[in-house]
Parts: C-alpha cells; sequence; structure tokens
C-alpha cells in the first residue's frame, strides 16, 4: 500500500513543471497519498530539505514559470557516497515512491538509484530540448517554442529594416527539435542542427544564389551543431561573403523562462495525474509520455537509451519552403 512518496525536480528548469507538480499533488492526495517535494532536485534529498506538499500549498502553480520547489544539477548524486545520503533519506521519511520531473540526466540517476534501493520511481519528461525517447513531447518544449518563435519574428522586422543576415542560436543541447520546429513555424531560411549533417555546405550552396539579393535572412543555429556556434558560423560566412552584413542573436535562458503555455499546462497535468495512476497500478520504474495525444508509459532506460530522430516530415517541409 503506497501512503507516502516524493517528488522532485531535476536539471534545467522547463515552463509547466509547477502545473505538473500541482497534479501531482492532487491526484496523490485524491488517493490519500502524503507528497514530500524535495527543493533542489536530488541535493533536496541527500541533504533532506524538503515541504509537505498539500492541496492548497499548490494552488496558483499551474500558471507560474520555472520551478517553485527549484532545481539542480547535482553532482554529489552521480557518487555512491551521495546517493546512499539520499537514499537514507527516503527511508527516514518511509517513502514507497519517487516522482522524478525531469529530463535524460535526470532519469539516469534515477535509474542509478534504483539500482542500489527499492522504490517505485515515476519519471515525468520536463525539459524543453524535447529530446526523450518513448515520447512525442516532453513538458516546457512547447513554451520554449513559442518563445523562440516570438524572438525569430522580433529579429524578423529588424533583419528586413536592414537587409541583414541573422543566425538565431537556439538552445537544445545535442538535439535540434526545439531549433527546427522554431525554424519552421518562424519560416526561417536555413537551419544548422547536429542531426543533419553536411548542412554547412548546403548551406553555403545555397548562399550562392542569395548573394546578389538585398533581402534579409534568418539562420537557425541549434546549440549542439558541429560547427561551434552561432558566431563561429557568421564568422566563416563572413569570410565566404565579406559583401554581406552579418548580425548573430543568442536567446539562450530567456527560452526556459515565462508563464507555460496553455498547451503545456494541459499536458502537464495529464501526465501529473497519469504518473500517480500508474504509481498505484504497481509501475515501479517507468517514464510517462504522450504518444499521438494519448498518455504512455516507456521503461527509464528505454526512455534514455537514444535520442528520437528529428520528424522527417518536418525536415522534408522545411526544406520544401525555405528554398
Ligand atoms: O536541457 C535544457 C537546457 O536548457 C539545454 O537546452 C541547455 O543546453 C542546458 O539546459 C543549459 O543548462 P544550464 O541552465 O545548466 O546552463
Amino acid at each position: 500500500m503506497i501512503r507516502r512518496i516524493g517528488l522532485l525536480c531535476s536539471g534545467g528548469d522547463a515552463p509547466g513543471m509547477n502545473a505538473c507538480i500541482r497534479a501531482v499533488v492532487r491526484s496523490a492526495i485524491d488517493a490519500k497519498i502524503e507528497v514530500i517535494g524535495f527543493y533542489n532536485g536530488y541535493e533536496g534529498l541527500i541533504h533532506n530539505t524538503f515541504c509537505m506538499l498539500r492541496s492548497e500549498t499548490v494552488s496558483g502553480w499551474s500558471a507560474r514559470g520555472g520551478t517553485l520547489l527549484k532545481t539542480a544539477r547535482s553532482a554529489a548524486f552521480k557518487t555512491p557516497q551521495g546517493r546512499l545520503k539520499a537514499i537514507q533519506t527516503l527511508q527516514l521519511h518511509n517513502l514507497q515512491g519517487l516522482i522524478i520531473l525531469g529530463g535524460d540526466g535526470s532519469f539516469k540517476g534515477a535509474q542509478a538509484l534504483l539500482n542500489e534501493h527499492a522504490i517505485a520511481v515515476i519519471g515525468i519528461p520536463c525539459t524543453i530540448d524535447n529530446d526523450l525517447n518513448g515520447t512525442d513531447y516532453t513538458i516546457g518544449f512547447d513554451t520554449a517554442l513559442n518563445t523562440a518563435v516570438e524572438a525569430i519574428d522580433r529579429i524578423r522586422d529588424t533583419a528586413e529594416s536592414h537587409d541583414r543576415i541573422f543566425l538565431i542560436e537556439l538552445m537544445g543541447r545535442d538535439s535540434g527539435q526545439l531549433a527546427l520546429h522554431a525554424a519552421l513555424s518562424g519560416g526561417a531560411e536555413a537551419i544548422l542542427v547536429p542531426e543533419l549533417k553536411n548542412d554547412f555546405e548546403q548551406l553555403v550552396a545555397r548562399m550562392q544564389n542569395w548573394r546578389s539579393s538585398k533581402s534579409s535572412k534568418i539562420i537557425i543555429v541549434g546549440e549542439g551543431d558541429e560547427h561551434g556556434g552561432a558566431l563561429n558560423i557568421a564568422n566563416q560566412l563572413k569570410s565566404i561573403f565579406p559583401a554581406l552584413e552579418f548580425r548573430v542573436s543568442v536567446l539562450g535562458h530567456i527560452q526556459r523562462g515565462g508563464v507555460p503555455s496553455a498547451i503545456e499546462r494541459i499536458n502537464a497535468h495529464v501526465l501529473g495525474v497519469y504518473a500517480i495512476k500508474q504509481l498505484l497500478a504497481g509501475q515501479t520504474r517507468i517514464m510517462v509520455g504522450l504518444k499521438n495525444q494519448s498518455p504512455c508509459c516507456i521503461d527509464l532506460s528505454e526512455a534514455v537509451k537514444r535520442k528520437p530522430e528529428l520528424n522527417s516530415v518536418l525536415i522534408e517541409t522545411f526544406n520544401c519552403i525555405s528554398q
């Protein structure tokens, strides 16, 4: 019988985390389960810093960006000594389950914990990178995408006014999901992402035809692209096309902040409630996710095994309309 569980946010924060916590807490309380929220991710487990999450605690949380429980990338949790302290905390509170809101690093940490301690772990995918296997969507992605597209639209205004070429660098670590989706919806002319090899050569070839044109262009660069970031690429392009005027904009952490979009809040609630349902159904090491808009379960080890591929229809569509 599950009577008490822990919850934590780990890794980079993502808009929608608070909405998801609200859903977990309220559905757990409905099932007569107490929820302890640990601060600063795995650090909170190691140092036993926590608060009781009650229904009224999470009131109004769905519209709040970031994570009100705070998060961290815990170096200590990667060590056996750190995990031992975390396990002692789990035992101290007599926790039968742990809900982890995070990305691949957080779930790898969860796997290490599970090898050393028996507890039910349910992961909920939260990262703006949308880079977890087995789910079409991660909490945070939709809001970050909308933020990036709004920024691209704004940059387009000034780029057009000056006939400049802008390189806009987006987050995503080694995944080009955010960059591809933003490039397509922002009407960019070109994209460089880790998954698409030889794209620099293709870009240069395409730019040969731009040379005479005075109009502005937007090139989206995924931060994990192999050519060394937007600034470096701009310098390389300038040496090939000295007559063109280049500017660089690195959007950075602005993509992680802000109030979650409506879609984000809805999905965050659906996944939070589903996580508790799966815990009660006896699942012990899964990540919940969304496939074709329906909630689903993926083994934790599968979720982090590989990166999902970029959607080929989106690549084809982008290539077709951006020429
Ligand atoms: O994983 C989310 C993410 O925002 C990545 O896109 C980015 O590479 C990384 O986190 C930045 O991490 P930090 O906020 O720790 O610098």
